[in-house]
């Protein structure tokens, strides 16, 4: 198993440029079930969740060709669908696997997805994505762990109204309701950045969208959607990883090929937190944080256009290291703070309190083994080991390459010391 071995105490200077999106490149991909015809997705980040997916998809039926090289192309063709299935080996590994589910029904009328089971930030359902399938006209069972659904007449239009904002919740019931009969409004839908790329890749295939970006989503129903070239966005939480990279080392970075508008609420944290943010172009973040003194800012979790939850690990580490008190309040999953024990074996002052974390800076925090567990919290320990005295060693850095393509190499460049051993 790889391990980060991270010498700390060096300001990230230079240039860090940002991946497409993981999770819009998971739907995107489950989308391309949705027609028989060729679909190219560029900017696809070769991380460990995307293998996993084209791993699903392979054994769905769908022929994939993948070039590694600088338009991290994949090119998808569907003609049939050989298994509907989605089975407990690769749903355990990753739950996004559920994104099949929509399109498989919507498709081949019928769907055989594992129950993910437990996970590390929470008990993560996929009731919503059921009730929502239920309404648009599909039978659901349950038996010996998987969720079976049956549309043999196929999906009708309906109206869905998700009791709770759903992120995969709503794209897998979108992929369901495009080639639904007739209308359906997804109310309470998830404003995501990621859920309108996935709208905006279903309109290029044919699909008759309204709404994406507002809480009300329109469908009208198609017979048959084709195929499509699109360009997955920006990944903002890689982005937003490198922001607080720069922030906590006080260096000087600029974050390249980003969207600087789907980081405003950590950018706006930042700037009361005295660090200077500056939009340098459509596509640049430069981040400044040169001897000055880190303030304090509370910050709680919110469904977008509010705080990220996926970044929520990594303001923690960056909140280590500023002047006061600061209450980070987790609404989105009720078990997302494992990290926090493991910042205070590095030297952090942390009480976790339910869903409110209360942390005291600065810590002066100090190298020590550590040990992920899932994909952000180790992030916010390679941020907490970039400010460490001496060296840490992470261990269980499969977690992060499920989410980070190459994170070692892109801190590296911009001057951290940090590498990976096995
Ligand atoms: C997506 O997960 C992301 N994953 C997560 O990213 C992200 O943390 C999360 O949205 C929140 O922003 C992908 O896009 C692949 P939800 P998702 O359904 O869709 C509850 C990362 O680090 N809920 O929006 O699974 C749920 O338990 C990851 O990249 C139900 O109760 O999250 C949670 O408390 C991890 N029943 C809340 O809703 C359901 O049927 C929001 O979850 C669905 C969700």
């Amino acid at each position: 198993m790889d391990k980060f071995v991270i010498e700390g105490g060096v300001p990230l200077h230079g240039t860090i440029s940002t991946n497409g999106s993981k999770n819009s490149a998971l739907p995107a991909l489950a989308a391309a079930l949705l027609t028989d015809e060729e679909v190219v997705l560029e900017r696809i980040p070769r991380v460990r969740d995307i293998r996993t997916m084209e791993r699903l998809l392979v054994d769905i039926g769908s022929e994939i060709v993948v070039d590694e090289g600088d338009s991290e192309r994949v090119v998808l063709n569907t003609k049939t669908i050989v298994s509907p299935e989605a089975p407990y080996e690769l749903v355990k590994t990753m739950r996004a696997s559920s994104l099949v589910l929509g399109p498989l029904v919507a498709r081949a009328g019928r769907a055989r997805v594992s129950l993910p089971g437990g996970c590390a930030i929470g008990a993560r359902p996929i009731n919503f994505h059921l009730a929502g399938l239920e309404h648009l006209g599909a039978r659901i069972a349950q038996e010996h762990g998987y969720i079976e659904a049956v549309a043999p007449d196929g999906l009708k239009g309906a109206h869905v109204v998700f009791d709770r904002i759903t992120v995969t919740g709503t794209e897998d019931i979108l992929m369901a309701a495009v080639l639904a009969d007739g209308e359906s409004v997804l109310e309470n839908a998830a404003r995501e950045p990621e859920v309108v790329d996935l709208a905006h890749l279903l309109r290029k295939m044919g699909a008759r969208i309204e709404g994406e970006g507002t809480s009300v989503i329109r469908v009208q129903g198609v017979a048959k959607l084709h195929g499509a070239t699109h360009e997955i966005i920006a990944d903002r939480i890689e982005a937003g990883t490198f922001v607080i990279a720069a922030a906590i080392t006080g260096g000087d970075v600029c974050v390249t090929r980003c969207v600087p508008e789907h980081l405003g609420a950590l950018t706006a944290k930042l700037a009361e937190a005295g660090v200077t943010v500056t939009q340098v172009d459509d596509t640049t973040l430069r981040v400044e944080r040169r001897n000055g003194t880190l303030l304090p800012v509370d910050m709680t979790t919110e469904e977008y256009p509010g705080f990220a939850t996926d970044l929520q690990a990594q303001y923690m580490a960056l909140m280590t290291q500023a002047n006061g008190i600061s209450i980070i309040t987790e609404t989105i999953f009720e078990n997302r703070f494992m990290h926090a024990q493991e910042l205070m074996r590095m030297g952090a002052n942390i009480r976790v309190d339910g869903r409110q974390a209360i942390v005291a800076g600065p810590s002066r925090l100090t190298g020590a083994g550590v040990i992920a567990s899932d994909l952000r919290a180790s992030a916010s320990l390679v941020l907490a080991a970039l400010v460490a005295k001496g060296e840490t060693v992470i261990d269980r850095v499969y977690h992060i390459d499920r989410g980070y393509e190459k994170i070692e190499a892109k801190l590296s460049a911009a001057g951290a010391k940090i590498r990976r051993v096995e």
